[in-house]
C-alpha cells in the first residue's frame, strides 16, 4: 500500500509517521519537501504530487491551525483549509485514492449541551471554523472516497501545549484563572493517528460496507479547560511530589475573561458513536491519554 502523508511534522502528522509506518510505503511530506511538493499553498503542484506518485491513500494532517491568526489572514486560511483539500480530493478522485482528512469541533456554533452528531447543522463562529467547513464540503462533493475525522482540543507530548503551559504557570503563580464554560474532550495526537491507521486498514481491506463519510474522533468523556488544568496539576503533584507547584487556587472564569480575535464554541462535545460502531472501536477516557503524556513530559 502507498500512503502519501502531508503535514508530517504537526502534532497529528508526527504521530502518523509512527502509526502508518507498518502499513506500507509512506511518502511523508511537509511544506519544505523538495522531491515532491507538500506545500498546501501550492495547490496545483500539490495535486501533481498525487498524480505523479499515485498513492492508494492520502492522509492530510496539514492545515492552517492558528485560530486567532486566521481572523486576520482569511485568504491564507481558506487556501490551506479549503482550496488545498479540494485539490487533493479532485486528484484523489481521478486516481481512485482514498483521502483521509481532519476537521474540527469549530464547524459548530457551540450552542446547547448535547454532544454534536456528524449530521447536525453546522454554524462556524470563526474564519478557521468556516474554512475547515468549506474543506469538508469540497471533499464530500468531489466524488473521491474519503474519511473526515472531526476532532477537538488536540495535544501531543512533542512541542508546546496547554498542559505544559499550566505546569509552568502553576510553578510560577499562586493563583491561576482558567476558562470553565467551554466543554470538550482533550484528545491525544497519538490516539488520532492510531484510530486513523485502524480505519485505513479497514477501508483498504474492502470487505466492509462503504465507510466513506465524516466521523467524530475524540477521547471519551468531557471536561472544561478548568477541569483539564485541575486534573493536570493534581496528577503532577501525585507523580512528582518533590516538585513544588506554587499554585494554591485555580479559579474558574468565563470565556469573556480572555478576549481573543476568534470566537470559540462553548459546547465542543462530539458524539463518537458513529465512529465506534462503524470501525468496532472503543475510545478511551480523555484522562488516560493526558496521564500518559504527563508521565512522558514530567
Ligand atoms: N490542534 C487542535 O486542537 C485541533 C482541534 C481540532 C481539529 N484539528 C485539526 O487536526 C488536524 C491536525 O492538527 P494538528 O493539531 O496536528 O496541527 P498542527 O500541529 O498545527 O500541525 C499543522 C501542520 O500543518 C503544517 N502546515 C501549515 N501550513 C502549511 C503549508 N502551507 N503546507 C504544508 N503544511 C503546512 C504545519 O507546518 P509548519 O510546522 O511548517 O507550520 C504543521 O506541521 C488539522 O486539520 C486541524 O485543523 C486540530
Amino acid at each position: 500500500m502507498k500512503i502519501l502523508l502531508l503535514g508530517k511534522n504537526g502534532q497529528v502528522g508526527w504521530e502518523l509517521q509512527r502509526s502508518l509506518a507498518p502499513m506500507g510505503e509512506v511518502l511523508a511530506l511537509d511544506r519544505h519537501s523538495t522531491d515532491f511538493c507538500g506545500d498546501l499553498s501550492q495547490t496545483k503542484r500539490l495535486a501533481q504530487t498525487v498524480r505523479d506518485w499515485r498513492p492508494d491513500v492520502i492522509v492530510n494532517a496539514a492545515a492552517h491551525t492558528a485560530v486567532d491568526k486566521a481572523e486576520s489572514e482569511p485568504d491564507l486560511a481558506r487556501c490551506l483549509n479549503a482550496t488545498a483539500p479540494a485539490a487533493l480530493a479532485q486528484a484523489a478522485a481521478e486516481i481512485g485514492a482514498w483521502l483521509v482528512h481532519y476537521s474540527t469541533d469549530y464547524v459548530f456554533n457551540g450552542l446547547g449541551v448535547q454532544a454534536w452528531q456528524e449530521d447536525d447543522a453546522t454554524g462556524p463562529l470563526s474564519v478557521y471554523g468556516q474554512t475547515k467547513l468549506e474543506g469538508e464540503q469540497a471533499i464530500a462533493t468531489s466524488g473521491c472516497k474519503y474519511l473526515i475525522f472531526r476532532t477537538s482540543w488536540v495535544y501531543a507530548a512533542r512541542g508546546g501545549n496547554f498542559t505544559k503551559t499550566m505546569l509552568r504557570l502553576a510553578a510560577e503563580r499562586e493563583r491561576l484563572t482558567v476558562i470553565n464554560d467551554q466543554h470538550g474532550a482533550p484528545t491525544g495526537a497519538d490516539l488520532i493517528a492510531d484510530v486513523t491507521t485502524h480505519a485505513i486498514r479497514q477501508v483498504m481491506a474492502n470487505t466492509a460496507p462503504d465507510l466513506t463519510g465524516i466521523y467524530h474522533l475524540v477521547a471519551a468523556g468531557e471536561t472544561s479547560w478548568h477541569g483539564y488544568a485541575s486534573h493536570v496539576i493534581a496528577q503532577a503533584r501525585t507523580l512528582q511530589p518533590a516538585q513544588v507547584l506554587k499554585v494554591s487556587e485555580i479559579a474558574p472564569v468565563p470565556t469573556s475573561a480572555f478576549p481573543t480575535p476568534a470566537r470559540r464554541p462553548l459546547n465542543s462535545r462530539l458524539s463518537t458513536r458513529k465512529l465506534q460502531q462503524a470501525f468496532g472501536l472503543v475510545l478511551p477516557p480523555w484522562q488516560q491519554g493526558v496521564d500518559r503524556m504527563l508521565r512522558e513530559i514530567l
